[in-house]
């Protein structure tokens, strides 16, 4: 049933560039240039009107929403706002019928998720879900959505449900940015030729488990860790953090890399892991400063760079590449290695990888 793996989070990370195929096809016609999404079709003046987007999710699905933010307000030019759904369903939030809300969540069975959908839609809101489980509480809950194709996930440090609610929002983001005129038909046609290859570019980043692995076994006896990142890939810090605590039981945080100056840059020592996402286009330069002043302080720095990186590679303790792609798509492609990176520290620390201590894969309690 683990397909020949060790673990099901090994299988579910070897899964996603199936899982991110099966989530855009039938969507994404690059050819014609065109995204077919019939929950945005049927609804599409809603999302035309709409004055404001608010996601609703919590934990992975919350990062997934972080990045949907990014890309819906980059893309489609729509104010967005990102919430705990925790949070938004007790604090009497501002919620009109000139609003949408997006709930993500793989389970589709999440308490505090299900309860800000249930909010919001006495508030007149229009609520779209992207759910992976078929006929799930939320999905049946939300006016309309479209789910992620990633199929079962066991593991529960959540992996290809995570890449699948990213291509989905950012299939959205594209598909409303074209209706609204902020794209051209061949402006669309190139990106939707780009987001086709992410798969075969995951595929690659796979390969390099066994440099992941070395790296991995570096540092597995780090107390703390941080993860640095800016614009689309700052969340993707966030994710990796999380994947770290939750099955290695090592304390990590995930920062905005310039936010480090304001607080975290303190933590910094010879004793002090961080792993930085340094992509070739994303502020670039700004992340290249931010990697000098961790090593003037000592910290180890673990890099993800895009192929071909220079700069970065002269500073940084390890770097793991990335093939090219456009900026706005590489937290497909650098959430990988730090799956791949958590996964292999829990294996080398005994820890019970796909059921970590405390956790339920599903939580149905608020
Ligand atoms: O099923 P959901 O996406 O609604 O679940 C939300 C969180 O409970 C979930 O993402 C959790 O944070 C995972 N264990 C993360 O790996």
């Amino acid at each position: 049933e683990k397909g020949g793996y060790d673990h099901f989070m090994l299988k579910e990370i070897h899964e996603q560039p199936k899982a991110i195929t099966d989530t855009y096809r039938g969507r994404l016609l690059a050819n014609e240039g065109i995204i077919r999404m019939a929950g945005i079709d049927d609804h599409m003046n809603k999302f035309l009107n709409a004055e404001r987007i608010i996601i609703v999710a919590c934990g992975t699905s919350w990062h997934a929403g972080l990045v949907g933010e990014y890309l819906i307000e980059e893309f489609a030019r729509i104010p967005v706002e990102v919430e705990y759904a925790s949070e938004f369903r007790y604090r009497n939030p501002i919620v009109t019928s000139k609003d949408i809300v997006i709930a993500i969540s793989q389970s589709g069975e999440t308490a505090d998720t299900l309860a800000a959908i249930k909010l919001a839609k006495s508030k007149g809101a229009f609520v779209f879900g992207v759910c992976n489980v078929v006929g799930s509480s939320i999905a049946r809950e939300t006016d309309a959505g479209a789910y992620t194709h990633a199929g079962p996930e066991i593991g529960v440090a959540s992996t290809k449900a995570f890449t699948t609610q990213i291509t989905v929002l950012t299939l959205l983001a594209l598909k409303l940015a074209s209706k609204k005129g902020q794209l051209s038909k061949p402006e669309l046609r190139s990106y939707l030729q780009q987001m086709q290859l992410i798969p075969n570019k995951v595929e690659e980043l796979l390969k390099i488990d066994t440099k992941v692995k070395k790296i991995a076994a570096v540092y597995k006896d780090a107390p703390n860790c941080l993860y640095l990142g800016r614009g689309f890939n700052f969340p993707v810090a966030l994710e990796g953090a999380l994947k770290l605590k939750e099955i290695s039981y090592i304390h990590a945080e995930g920062y905005p890399a310039a936010e480090m100056k304001h607080g975290p840059i303190a933590l910094i020592d010879e004793n002090m892991p961080i792993f930085v996402i340094a992509t070739n286009k994303g502020h670039y330069e700004k992340v290249v400063s931010n990697i000098q002043e961790i090593k003037s302080r000592a910290g180890k720095i673990i890099a993800i760079v895009t192929e071909g990186d220079t700069q970065v590679k002269e500073i940084a303790d390890h770097v793991i590449e990335i093939p090219e792609t456009e900026e706005a798509f590489t937290p497909l492609l650098t959430t990988i290695p730090l799956q791949l990176l958590s996964y292999h520290i829990a294996v080398m620390l005994g820890k019970n990888v796909d059921q970590p201590r405390n956790l339920a894969k599903s939580v149905t309690v608020e």
